[in-house]
């Protein structure tokens, strides 16, 4: 177990395939509480453009649609979790194993699935643009910047993500099929598990992110 540490913000999971939503729910979290976002694909994304030995090893799954190996990222996890409160797990865990390991070092007060089907999400991340500065997210078609190609917030260039091809999009589709999908029973069954309708404006899921938040944290 990790170090406690008196915080009484909630362990949160945002569960959900590529594209459901949990990129953009963690930043509207993000503004309302003082929770740690952790999101293993950013931690990764980094690493792969520092060129960190990490990097070099995850890059090329990512860059075919399937999950880095699970002791890779468990590391990389680890090494982040100093206190006991106040995590915002964000794709994070993608498999039994890894749902397993987390359970040994935190307590979770929510899983929160947010789901959408294959057919929203490749429509969704063939339009998806991201701050090459800040990190903020956008859509050409739902939610686009006021100047094409540049950041309402910083300035900063926009840029595509590498695995938002549709061929590797499909594929990270499947992979969240095969390895992912499974977890939703595995949290049903720990009782912490809320599944939220993906497919609703962005405001409305955060809503109903924040009621089952409210529920289970009181
Ligand atoms: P990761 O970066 O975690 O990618 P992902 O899970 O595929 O999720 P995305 O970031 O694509 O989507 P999102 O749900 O955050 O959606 P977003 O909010 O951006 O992982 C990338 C790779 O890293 C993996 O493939 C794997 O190789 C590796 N990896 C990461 N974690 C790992 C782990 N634990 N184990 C092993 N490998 C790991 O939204 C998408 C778009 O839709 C945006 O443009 C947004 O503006 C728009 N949008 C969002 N919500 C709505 C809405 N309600 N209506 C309309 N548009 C919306």
């Amino acid at each position: 177990m990790v170090t406690p540490a008196g915080n009484n913000e909630p362990n949160l999971v945002l569960l959900g395939g590529p594209g459901a939503g949990k990129g953009t729910q963690a930043e509207k979290l993000m503004e309302d509480r003082k929770i740690q976002h952790l999101a293993t694909g950013d931690i990764l994304r980094d690493e792969v453009d520092k060129g960190t030995e990490l990097g070099l090893k995850a890059k090329k799954y990512m860059d075919e649609g399937e999950l880095v190996p699970d002791e890779l990222v468990v590391n990389m996890v680890e090494k982040r979790l100093t206190k006991q409160k106040g995590y915002l797990f964000d794709g994070f865990p993608r498999t039994i194993d890894q749902a397993k390991t987390l359970d040994e070092l935190i307590n979770l007060d929510l899983v929160a699935y947010i789901k959408i089907d294959k057919s929203e999400a490749v429509r969704r991340l063939a339009a998806r643009r991201v701050c090459s500065e800040c990190g903020k997210l956008y859509n050409t078609i739902f939610k686009p910047p006021e100047t094409e190609g540049v950041c309402d917030e910083c300035g900063g260039d926009l840029y595509q993500r590498d695995d938002d091809r549709p061929k590797v999009i499909r594929d990270r589709f499947e992979t969240f099929l095969e390895e992912t999908a499974p977890l939703i029973d595995f949290y049903r069954e720990k009782g912490l598990l809320q599944e939220i309708d993906g497919e609703q404006e962005p405001e409305k899921v955060y809503r109903e992110i924040k009621s089952v938040l409210q529920e289970s944290t009181g």
